[in-house]
């Protein structure tokens, strides 16, 4: 991980102040936290096919669910336990006979149990004393040890408990059978110095592996998640895009990614399925990542300044700490009023198009006035720009042209969808079956498209821009190739079908262009 990051030495010279584990365990819960994001219920199909995509991932836990909460999620956490993942599969329930029954039922391999510990809890939400939660806790924690299933114990609420009753409490139920104790900050109510010295008192009675589930209230989570690490602590539960209750858990993609480049700790995760992941989350659940999200937002390693773009031209390292590869993501500079004639070259370059010098300055002052109008400069705006200060620019080739697509689909019968393409003046037809008759569509272009370009569809956006049933569509492609160049392209149609074909099409043939 050392090559291609360039993180500040300072850090590194505190941490060989402090003792840190070789080896940090990730446990997601964005199946369990996660879907207590408000907004969010995942069915169990999506919760199968995240599951599958956390085990790529790598992640060393995966929180499936809570079993006792409905028939769905006790079908979903069955499936995944017995989906012969890596990953240890975990499911979340009280310490009451009910929850842990249906758990063990499910066939996972560890049962998460927690019970609320701080005073103000147990007075105003559970009305038990602390006595009767320690009782509760060590014999359900026996009840499942008997059952031969591993235990993670959660005392909720940890980071506003007393101290005395936390550790007496953690020791019991470890002296019962629990194999890992998590401490959960409930209610993002503490700082990094705060779970710093909660950890470092714990350490020293806890004789089994510490975990931590910080949530983001204050916007601390991952720093609070850091700092117990900074402390010994060996696991932190997180979710990915930082998805969970209120202003949700600690990221997965910025723990990890923190851990690796500032800390030289071991994770298992591959980073570079980190913004695939991301999207596919963001995708399933609805709930758009902040383009200046750290590590995976649009906008993470995209430069504005002229200065910045001018420097990562000429060696990455000057303003990004890690390449973008690292995650799968990719490096963007943007055009604007603070653009510089590198950026506008390096783009013009891209789109075929090799300017004098003259011209060059010439693009850029207009590229500067558009965005002093408060304009974003895409590509096709950059395009008819060069075309007026340039004259006419070489074609754009179409390498595809669509010259026919039919799609059958109703309630009964799979969509289904057949495509005509012309490749470089050769016919293809192609047909495919997809989850909606858009899905298929798209499924029939690529078919036909086959081993010419390994194209992903990275991002799908649908506006409708006049009102009505017989409103305009508008469909939005961010199609990436293997080196993670990204091709924006749109397709304007009445029907979302031919939209969407369209927008494949025109991102295909961006893709040839770009690569001329
Ligand atoms: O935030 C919390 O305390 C929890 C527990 C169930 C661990 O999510
Ligand atoms: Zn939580």
């Amino acid at each position: 991980m050392r090559e291609n990051v360039f993180v500040s030495d300072y850090a590194r010279l505190v941490n060989r102040e402090i003792r840190l584990p070789k080896k940090v365990r990730i446990f997601d819960t964005t199946l369990r936290d996660g879907d207590q994001t408000p907004g969010v219920s995942f069915t169990p199909d999506q919760k199968i096919l995240i599951a599958r995509q956390l085990d790529r991932l790598g992640v060393d836990v995966i929180e499936a669910g809570t079993p006792v909460s409905s028939e769905g999620e006790r079908r979903a956490v069955t499936a995944i336990a017995k989906s012969g993942l890596k990953a240890e599969i975990c499911a979340l329930a009280r310490p009451v006979k009910e929850d842990i029954d249906t758990a063990i039922g499910c066939g996972v391999d560890c049962i998460h149990v927690f019970i609320s510990t701080s005073d103000i809890h147990l007075k105003h939400a559970l009305k038990m004393s602390r006595e009767q939660v320690m009782k509760q806790a060590v014999k359900f924690v026996e009840y499942v040890k008997g059952h031969g299933v591993k235990v993670e114990f959660s005392a909720m609420d940890a980071t506003r408990t007393e101290l005395g009753f936390l550790r007496e409490i953690y020791k019991a139920v470890v002296e019962a059978g629990a194999d890992r104790i998590n401490v959960p900050d409930t209610i993002g109510a503490i700082t990094p110095r705060g779970m710093f010295y909660l950890i470092s008192q714990l350490k020293p009675h806890i004789k089994v592996p510490i975990s931590v589930h910080c949530h983001d209230d204050l916007g601390l989570a991952v720093a609070n998640s850091l700092a117990a690490v900074e402390a010994g602590a060996e696991q932190v539960q997180v979710t990915v895009n930082g998805l969970g209750e209120r202003a949700g858990n600690a990221s997965l993609e910025e723990v990890v990614m923190a851990l690796k480049t500032l800390y030289g700790v071991k994770v298992r995760v591959r980073t570079k399925l980190l913004t695939e992941t991301s999207d596919l989350v963001e995708r399933l659940t609805g709930i758009y990542v902040s383009p200046n999200k750290a590590i995976v937002g649009d906008n993470a390693f995209a430069h504005v300044s002229g200065i910045h773009a001018h420097g990562v031209i000429e060696f990455p390292g000057t303003y990004e700490p890690f390449s973008p590869e690292l995650v799968g993501h990719h490096r963007r500079l943007a055009l604007g009023k603070l653009t510089g004639r590198h950026s506008v070259e390096k783009q013009l370059r891209s789109i075929g198009v090799r300017p004098n010098k003259r011209q060059l300055l010439e693009i850029t002052r207009r590229v500067k006035a558009l965005g002093d109008k408060g304009k974003q400069v895409t590509d096709a705006d950059l395009r008819v720009i060069a075309e007026s200060v340039i004259g006419a620019l070489p074609k754009e080739e179409k390498v595809v042209e669509l010259k026919e697509v039919t799609v059958t689909t109703g309630s009964t019968i799979t969509p289904t969808a057949s495509v005509r393409l012309s490749i470089r003046g050769e016919d293809r037809v192609s047909s495919a079956t997809g989850v909606g008759p858009v899905d298929s569509a798209i499924a029939a272009i690529r078919a036909a498209m086959g081993e010419i370009s390994k194209l992903r569809l990275k991002k799908y956006h649908l506006d409708a821009i006049t009102g009505g049933s017989d409103a305009l569509a508008e469909v939005t492609v961010e199609l990436e190739d293997d080196r993670g160049n990204i091709y924006i392209a749109k397709g304007v149609r009445e029907d979302v079908v031919l939209a969407s074909v369209e927008a494949m099409v025109n991102g295909i043939n961006r893709y040839f262009a770009g690569r001329k």
